[in-house]
């Protein structure tokens, strides 16, 4: 039973993988929610959210988008919180400047427009676990464990031209630099790479990368290289606690496990015989051992994380679910 006398919360980007996610469990938990999208009236973008557990009594869908100033002010002056999600994810048709456009001057100005309430309590920011780890190898010891006072290198992503990289590490610390002058409670959330259950049939950037190893592709994984993983429910739980603890403070990475592609792959081909995933990936980077000190976040709130196997069933259910992959069965016997 949801506990009702919750406040009400700005979401930015509510109709994205993760952020939708994130409405489902403050809906459940009895939050009124604030959503912004670009466009309200696109059923195809926004239907999942209407069908939520307490979506036509608590939740709202508003107008807004990132690269027109102002456009948060009326959302985020209804509010007593806001979780900012919304920023480009890396896709093949993101142009550098687009990419650092929104996810720096969009950050900006949701910022700007939390300034002008002095009511709001915090703001809790979806940063990226890519904010950490992308380091020259000799800033990267064997099995060193990163935790939230590293940074990665903006001049060697930039070297690589990883801009989602770029703009997220741009974006974090403009953020901070802003909540600490005019005294914004922030507190940011850094998850690796999110597998899991898609509330949208429509699907976004990262939960089409996952779509396509079970379908065979291996381009991307083998660029992803190696990285962390993290169940899109315990994203959503992270970024609750680090908005309810009274003591929350600062950055949390949210990871479950890190692995090279090459063994993800292999894990999966054996858990998932029925989909030609690929048996074994190219390591494109040479050898990193890097993990996550994860203790930050257990310690607030989230001791277990859900294992990689837990992740990846619940994703490939799915998109079963959603019409994107034939169930296992189907395939044996086509
Ligand atoms: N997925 C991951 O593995 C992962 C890992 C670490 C961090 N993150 C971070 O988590 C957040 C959400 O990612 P996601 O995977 O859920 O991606 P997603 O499904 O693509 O959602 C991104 C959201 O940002 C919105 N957006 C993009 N440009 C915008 C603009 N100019 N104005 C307003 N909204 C805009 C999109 O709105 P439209 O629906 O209108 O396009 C969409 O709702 C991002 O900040 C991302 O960097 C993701």
């Amino acid at each position: 039973m949801a506990n009702t006398a919750k406040g009400k919360v700005c979401v930015t980007g509510a109709s994205g993988f993760i952020a939708s996610w994130l409405v489902k469990r403050l809906l459940e938990s009895g939050y009124h929610v604030l959503g912004t999208v670009r466009d309200p009236g696109n059923g195809k973008k926004v239907g999942h959210l209407w069908g939520l557990e307490g979506a036509k009594e608590r939740l709202q869908l508003v107008r807004a988008d990132l690269l027109e100033e102002g456009s948060f002010d009326d959302a985020v002056m209804a509010c007593e919180g806001v979780f900012h999600t919304a920023s480009p994810v890396v896709t093949g048709s993101n142009s550098k400047e687009e990419m650092l456009d929104s996810a720096i001057n969009g950050t900006m100005n949701v910022l700007r427009s939390c300034k002008k309430n002095p009511s709001l309590k915090r703001v809790v920011l979806t940063s990226s676990s890519s904010t950490v780890r992308i380091k020259d190898e000799a800033d990267l010891p064997p099995n060193v464990l990163l935790d939230e006072s590293s940074w990665s290198s903006i001049e060697f992503c930039e070297s690589l031209q990883i801009w989602y990289a770029v703009a997220k590490i741009l974006a974090e610390k403009a953020a901070w630099e802003f909540a600490g002058e005019h005294r914004i409670d922030l507190v940011t959330v850094l998850p690796t790479f999110v597998v899991g259950p898609t509330l949208s049939p429509e699907l976004g950037p990262t939960a089409s990368d996952v779509l396509g190893l079970f379908q065979g592709e291996t381009g991307k994984f083998t660029t992803y290289g190696r990285m962390g993983y993290v169940h899109i429910d315990d994203v959503a739980r992270c970024h609750m606690l680090a908005y309810e603890a009274a003591g929350a403070r600062g950055r949390y990475i949210c990871s479950a496990a890190v692995l090279d592609c090459g063994d993800l792959a292999a894990l999966l081909a054996r858990r998932f015989p029925a989909y030609p995933v690929p048996r074994s990936l190219p390591r494109a980077y040479g050898e990193q051992s890097y993990g996550f000190d994860t203790s930050k976040a257990r310690a607030l709130g989230l001791a277990e994380f859900k294992g990689v196997e837990e992740m990846f069933d619940d994703a490939v259910a799915s998109f079963i679910g959603h019409g994107h992959l034939p169930a296992a069965e189907e395939r044996r016997h086509a």
